[in-house]
Parts: C-alpha cells; structure tokens; sequence
C-alpha cells in the first residue's frame, strides 16, 4: 500500500518537529517546507529535526511566495497538509505588525490557494490560537467564545482561521482549526517566557548569570505539553468531518507560578533572581486564558495528561543539562 504523505510548514519549530516525529511513526512519508537558508545551514536552523533529516523530505519555500508554495504542493501531492509556519512571537507582532501580518495572512490564503487548484482532496489543518481570544469575554475559552485580539498576532491569527473556515464553506475543503493554547517543552523558542525561564534557571544555577529579567508575572495560561498537542493536529485531519476544535489542559496559571516552581526544581526561591523589568511588558496584554477542551475530548478522544508541574521540571532539567556540571546537577537534587 502506498504511504500517505504529509506536508508540515514550519517543520524545523517546536510543533513541527514532534508532529514529523509522530508522523513518521505512523509510516506517512513526511514533507517539510524550509526556508532556502536553512537547507544551507542545517546544523543550526534545522537543530530540532536534525535526528530525523535522513527520514524527511525538505523542500525550500517561504511563506512569502505563492509561486514556491505552488510548487511544492504541486510536486508533493500531499494527503494531509499542517499549516504550522508563522511569525509566532507575540511581542515581536508589536515591534513591526506590518510583516507579521503580511506574513501570515498571506502565507494561509497562499498555501489555501495551492491546495485547491492542486490537491484540493488533501485535509489542512491550520494552527489556530488562544491569542484569538485576548481579552476573552467568557473563562474557559470554546469554541464558541467571541474574539478579541490584542496584537496584530492575534489578528492574523483570526484571518487564517476564517479564512480556513471560508475554504471549507466555499471550496469544499476538508480544512480545520486547531484553537491550541499556549504549549511548551525542552524545544520551546528562547524568547518565550517558559523557555526564558527554563534556562534562566539553569544559567543561574550554572553560575553564568545572576538574575533572570522578565515582565508581567501576574498573566496567566493555559499551558500544556507541545508533544501531546500534535497528537490532537493529526487527530482532527482523520475525523470524517472538518471542524474547529480547542486544544487546551483546562488549567491556568500565572508566569510567577511558573517561575516559583522553576526555580525550586534546583532548591532555589525565584523571589531572589527574577527582577522586574518594563521592557518586557507588552502594550496590550492578555490577561487570562484558560481553555475548556470538552470538545477534542469528546469527538477526538484527546485529553492533555502530562501536568503542569511535571512540564516546568522537564524543561528546567533539560536545560541544566545543557548547561551544567553534572556534580551541581547532583548537588541541586535534580534527577538526571
Ligand atoms: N516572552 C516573554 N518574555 N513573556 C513574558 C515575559 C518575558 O520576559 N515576562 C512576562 N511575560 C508574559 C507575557 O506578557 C505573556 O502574558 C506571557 O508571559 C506568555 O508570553 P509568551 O511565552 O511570549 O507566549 P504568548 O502567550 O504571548 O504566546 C504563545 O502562545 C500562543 C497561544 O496562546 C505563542 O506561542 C503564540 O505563538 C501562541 O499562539
């Protein structure tokens, strides 16, 4: 039998690696969309998938261009296609709205575009997200709550999932969304607070720094484990049905939280390191998010079970293994 294929856009990130991973798994021949710069520079920009390279089929194309989506799609004739590919860092959204904006609108309806003149039988998936929601009118967040973005993030978020919606309603498309909340693990960006805070903890403890800079501690998220999230992406391409689904623990919990348990995972008191900084803060913040996941599980069969303790202790003991000497890792209690 022939195997299927898969398309990931956004193949070398955090979703997209552990989505080739369990792809593979499931013996699907997995395309990926890279940028030309990094099949030329594999080692760094292709470091989360640098253990699958032999496996993968990596084609250059931006998010930028129809003709090189065209192409791809074109040539892949793929099965099911994960839309995974964005500016995804909310802070820098404020900075310049205008690519952030340009890039992922355009990039949906683009790869949208492609699929229906050239594979229009392939199921799409698009990674929506709680960002969609912002300054949420109801807690939990459903499917069904109205939303408010508060970065042009957020409002690209909502053009890809309507536009999503209206290729489904207009084209016939079996394209769905994922509304996933935030996610993390050991492959998180630097840049987002988690990771920020990951390996803030492990530098301190490591003796390279003496403090750990952030900004609002008070917001709070739903945070749940990025490995588990993918799962719910294929999930939703195998359904009969396209369909918009939240992907989300159900709990909430603020940046001080998540910074008090880090720090105390190598017997530190966060109070001592963590300075508050106002660059960090953003100029229209997201207080609250919290997802009610009823949905996914009940028609996907999919429930978050890895707990929020255990992904702050991941990510802290991958980090200080990273970077410290194993005597401290030893001394610091932590099991590695
Ligand atoms: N990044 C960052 N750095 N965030 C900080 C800091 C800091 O120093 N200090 C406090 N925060 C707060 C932010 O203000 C925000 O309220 C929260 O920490 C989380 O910020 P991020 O980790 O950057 O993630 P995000 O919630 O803005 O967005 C992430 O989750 C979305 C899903 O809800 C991203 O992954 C998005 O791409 C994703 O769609």
């Amino acid at each position: 039998m022939q195997k299927r294929k898969a398309l990931i856009t956004g193949i070398s990130g955090q979703d997209g690696s552990y989505l080739a991973e369990l792809l593979l798994e499931k013996d699907y021949e997995v395309h990926g969309v890279v940028r030309r710069v990094a099949l030329e520079d594999p080692a760094h920009r292709l470091s989360r998938i640098r253990h699958l390279l032999d496996d993968l089929h990596l084609h250059a194309g931006s998010l930028e261009s129809f003709p090189s989506l065209f192409q791809v799609v074109g040539k892949v004739q793929p099965d099911e296609c994960y839309h995974l590919a964005a500016q995804s860092f909310v802070t820098y959204s404020f900075e310049d709205e205008f690519s952030t904006l340009q890039t992922n609108i355009n990039g949906t309806h683009f790869l949208l575009a492609a699929l229906k003149e050239c594979a229009p039988s392939c199921r799409f998936y698009f990674a929506g997200s709680s960002e969609m929601f912002g300054r949420a009118e109801e807690v939990p967040q459903s499917e069904s709550t109205r939303f408010h973005p508060r970065s042009s993030y957020g409002i690209s978020k909502v053009a890809g999932f309507e536009l999503t919606r209206n290729y489904r309603e207009a084209y016939g498309l079996h394209a769905s969304s994922g509304i996933l909340f935030n996610h993390e693990s050991p492959r998180r960006g630097y840049e987002f607070v988690t990771r920020k805070i990951s390996s803030g903890v492990a530098r301190i403890l490591a003796g390279e720094a003496g403090e750990l800079r952030l900004g609002n501690l008070e917001a709070r998220r739903d945070w749940g484990h990025a490995k588990e999230y993918v799962e719910a992406m294929w999930l939703m391409l195998q359904q009969d049905e396209p369909d918009d689904y939240v992907v989300a623990t159900g709990e909430t919990h603020s940046v001080r939280e998540f910074a008090e348990l880090a720090f105390r995972v190598v017997g530190l008191d966060y109070r001592d390191y963590v300075v508050i900084d106002e660059r960090f803060y953003r100029p229209a913040e997201v207080d609250l998010l919290v997802g009610n996941p009823a949905k996914a599980e009940t028609r996907l069969g999919w429930r978050a079970t890895i707990r929020f303790e255990d992904l702050v202790r991941e990510m802290v003991e991958a980090d200080c293994r990273g970077v410290c000497d194993p005597a401290l890792i030893r001394r610091a209690g932590l099991g590695l």
